[in-house]
């Protein structure tokens, strides 16, 4: 699996702010879209192009636009969907599949409980985008789906990523086209499952506590 961290002084600023427990929702919600531009960059460095001729005012060129099959984003339900705008801003024409995954407070394990995505992903390119890579558990569930479904790579962006969360995923897709692109790698996760620092709970913090 690639991993690329984050390493920019714009991204560890606005994090900043996001971690910040007096940071209101709607600050919350556009520092988000932001993150999610600056880190689509990075994570869509290999997305899929083909050649194309352009006319100039002055002269006939070539010029690349996104390959057929377009990619897909899947923002992972519910925290997910705070980080859509700002992926679909930087690759307005893909199409957009949900997934609605959730852990069970107690034992921590994820369930899918919606889904909303092509069943035949053949030759797509996937990008899962979920805040927070706590025990990897969502993601893991998550890539497997794409992947069973014929999906040829994913890419997922996170902002905050754990130590174990991380371990965890690289073990389990070692050899397969997965690229994980984070804001930051944090310290640990605590005994309820919550990453150290981090920022608390992403979904109540983009959205309040209804369930
Ligand atoms: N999900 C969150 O929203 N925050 C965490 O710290 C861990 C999982």
């Amino acid at each position: 699996m690639r991993v690329h961290i984050a390493d920019h002084p714009l991204i560890t600023h606005k994090l900043s702010v996001l971690r910040d427990k007096n940071t209101p929702s709607p600050v919350f919600r556009q520092l988000v879209e932001e993150l999610v531009t600056l880190l689509a960059y990075e994570a869509t460095r290999d997305v899929r192009v083909e050649k194309i001729e352009v006319e100039t005012p002055v002269a006939k060129t070539f010029g690349v636009q996104l390959a057929h099959p377009r990619p897909i984003i899947v923002p992972i339900l519910r925290a997910g969907l705070g980080m859509l705008e700002g992926m679909t801003k930087l690759l307005p024409t893909a199409e957009v599949g949900f997934l609605g995954i959730k852990r069970d407070e107690e034992t921590l394990q994820p369930f899918t409980y919606a889904n909303r995505l092509p069943d035949d992903l053949t030759g797509r390119q996937v990008y899962i985008i979920d805040p927070m890579l706590a025990t990897g558990g969502t993601l893991i569930d998550s890539i497997d789906y794409v992947f069973e479904r014929g999906a040829t790579d994913v890419t997922a962006v996170c902002l905050i990523g754990s130590p174990e969360g991380l371990a965890a995923v690289e073990a389990h897709v070692a050899g397969r086209a997965v690229k994980l692109v984070l804001g930051a790698l944090d310290e640990k996760l605590n005994e309820v499952g919550y990453i150290v620092p981090g920022l608390g709970d992403a979904g109540d913090r983009l959205y309040g506590t209804a369930q």
